[in-house]
């Protein structure tokens, strides 16, 4: 499906059952991934929650345009696409890595819209010295060899041991989602991110029920990072998934979809 916004087209999917007795619960992913990554949510928790997947700008099969896209952009976009498709009820916003950055963005601008967090893999602290300077040379990378290259950098982190060694199907499908990363995607999120504001202050003010899942296995973002937020956002739960990478969700399915439903019962219950 695809929905118009003002300068760009943003496909998504619309999953689950549309009932008042059920959550609505948004989907953003991460960098340079698109909405295939939450393929393994749309199967098993259609019984649970509507589910609004959208591309991101520059992602998947939605518009490319010049960047940068800030977090803030795209927090934006996501606001619009609500409007768009006359989304009236608060939502629960589920985001990964980057999409982590732009459910802050988009709670610090549209927090009204928000009942729920489920925040995976990602951190609320900007970019350090040496990170910022990392963006730079892979926007370089980027712009002279393609989304290849930023392939080749990224995709040896992304997974746990277990998941090289014995799911080379999911390693492929993986590839094949970086793989088909436009360029002006990839530089446009890669500068937004080396902007994006601290988001460690937004912390305390989270009131929403929040669940925090991480895999143990995690090369990008660290534990301790994943700890003080559980620790700064009041009343949130924290796992950890063993034998899981940056993508728990598509590495652990079973696991994460379980956290999930589970986090998801006292929304059903509750209407
Ligand atoms: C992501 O998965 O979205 C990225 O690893 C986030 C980042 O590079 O900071």
């Amino acid at each position: 499906m695809q929905v118009q916004l003002p300068d760009i087209t943003i496909a998504y999917e619309d999953s689950g059952p549309q009932l008042s007795t059920r959550p609505t619960i948004l989907f953003i992913h991460g960098y340079p991934l698109n909405r295939k990554l939450w393929q393994l949510q749309i199967s098993d928790l259609a019984d649970s929650a509507r589910m609004l997947i959208p591309d991101l700008r520059g992602f998947g099969e939605s518009h490319a345009t010049p960047g940068p896209y800030s977090m803030e952009l795209l927090a934006d976009d996501c606001n619009a696409f609500l409007d768009q498709l006359g989304v009236v009820e608060s939502i629960i916003i589920c985001g990964l890595s980057m999409g982590g950055y732009i459910a802050f963005a988009f709670f610090r601008k549209y927090s009204w819209r928000v009942r729920g967090l489920i925040l995976t893999a990602t951190r609320a602290g900007a970019d350090s010295l040496e990170a910022k300077t990392n963006r730079d040379k892979a926007i370089a990378l980027a712009e002279k060899e393609g989304s290849e290259a930023i392939v080749r950098l990224m995709l040896p982190k992304m997974l746990s041991a277990q998941t090289y060694a014995s799911r080379p199907e999911l390693v492929e499908h993986v590839r094949g989602i970086l793989s088909s990363a436009s360029v002006h995607g990839i530089t446009g999120v890669l500068a937004g991110m080396r902007d994006r504001p601290d988001s460690t202050p937004l912390l305390a003010q989270i009131t929403v029920p929040t669940l925090l899942i991480f895999g143990e296995e995690d090369q990008f973002v660290p534990r301790s990072d994943f700890e003080a937020m559980r620790d700064a956002i009041h009343g949130s739960q924290l796992h950890l998934i063993p034998n899981a990478g940056h993508l728990p969700n598509l590495e652990q399915p079973e696991t994460y979809n379980a956290l999930v439903r589970a986090y998801l019962a006292a929304f059903t219950e509750n209407h």
